[in-house]
């Protein structure tokens, strides 16, 4: 959740698929520079962090990535983070995808700059344009799946395209945290809404145009959507605040860090639905 861009209204309510779409396309295409002046040293321009915390792939190894894996990132953004897979792991065939224009814009800049030609694609995550089993890994970061009305259509998505005993890696807001508001402060530390409560968050232009939209799942709610798509939780991992880091990302911070979880990492393996076993 991010600060209101214009005087117009910011708060609880219903919001559809296409709107939310449409919405956050706009958003993230406005926003992408300022996005990367305010976050692209955190991030790395060939880093893989997996949220505010600061922990990063090469700590976490989460993906277990193997020569000859096929890896498509959702929601990436600028593609920092399959920049570094390209880095790390020359060996794996990586594609990027992200819904803003503006974002993957960035991408080719720094694809420019650092001389890395990284596949940059444009797609919704709900709608892949790949074939069936084609993955062996798909991830995300923070991308996509707390931007959309209809996750459970992602997690069916994601499933389709990764081959049985493929795995799905994604990081999201923690859902304990929409119990809470949204600073970084001590004022972040009461619960003043319901966890239950699963309105969209979305902010209002004066105009009446729907100009960003987050949508909230508990924690039962996102391992459902996983099962009922065909896949099975291996971990979820919840990263705590390390002590070497003091940088506050909007409601991310240090002093919350401390006492509530603010990121969410699920650790998802596609099961061998013929068979209806996971293969090892
Ligand atoms: C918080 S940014 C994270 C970007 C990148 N993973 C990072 O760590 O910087 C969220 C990204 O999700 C993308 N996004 C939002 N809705 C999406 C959707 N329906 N499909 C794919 N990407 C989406 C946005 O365009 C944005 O680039």
């Amino acid at each position: 959740m991010t600060p209101v861009p214009d005087p117009g209204w910011a708060g609880r309510t219903e919001i559809d698929h296409a709107t939310t779409v449409s919405a956050n396309r706009t958003w993230w295409d406005d926003q992408a520079a300022a996005y990367h002046e305010e976050h692209g040293d955190f991030l790395g321009d060939a880093g893989f962090v997996w949220g505010p915390e600061g922990w990063t792939e090469a700590e976490l190894d989460l993906l277990q990535l193997r020569p000859g894996h096929r890896v498509l990132e959702l929601g990436g953004g600028a593609g920092q983070c399959a920049r570094w897979v390209v880095g790390v792991h020359p060996e794996v065939q990586i594609v990027s995808t992200d819904l803003s224009g503006g974002m993957l814009a960035v991408g080719r800049t720094l694809n420019a700059r650092h001389g890395m030609p990284l596949p940059l694609a444009q797609c919704d995550a709900t709608g892949l344009p790949f074939a069936e089993a084609s993955f062996d890994r798909v991830f995300t970061a923070y991308g996509a799946v707390p931007f959309v009305a209809d996750s459970a259509r992602l997690m069916r998505e994601v499933a389709r395209v990764l081959r049985p005993g493929g795995r799905f890696v994604f990081a999201t807001t923690h859902p304990i945290r929409w119990a809470f508001p949204d600073v970084p402060g001590p004022e972040g530390l009461t619960a003043t809404m319901s966890y239950f409560d699963r309105t969209p968050y979305a902010e209002v232009a004066r105009s009446g145009a729907v100009t960003y939209a987050e949508h909230h799942r508990t924690l039962g709610d996102r391992i459902r959507e996983l099962v009922e798509a065909g896949m099975d939780l291996l971990d979820l991992v919840e990263p705590e605040w390390p002590a070497r880091n003091e940088a506050t990302w909007g409601g991310w911070s240090p002093v919350r860090g401390r006492l509530l979880p603010g990121t969410a990492i699920f650790v998802a393996e596609r099961r061998d639905r013929a068979r209806g076993i996971t293969p090892g």
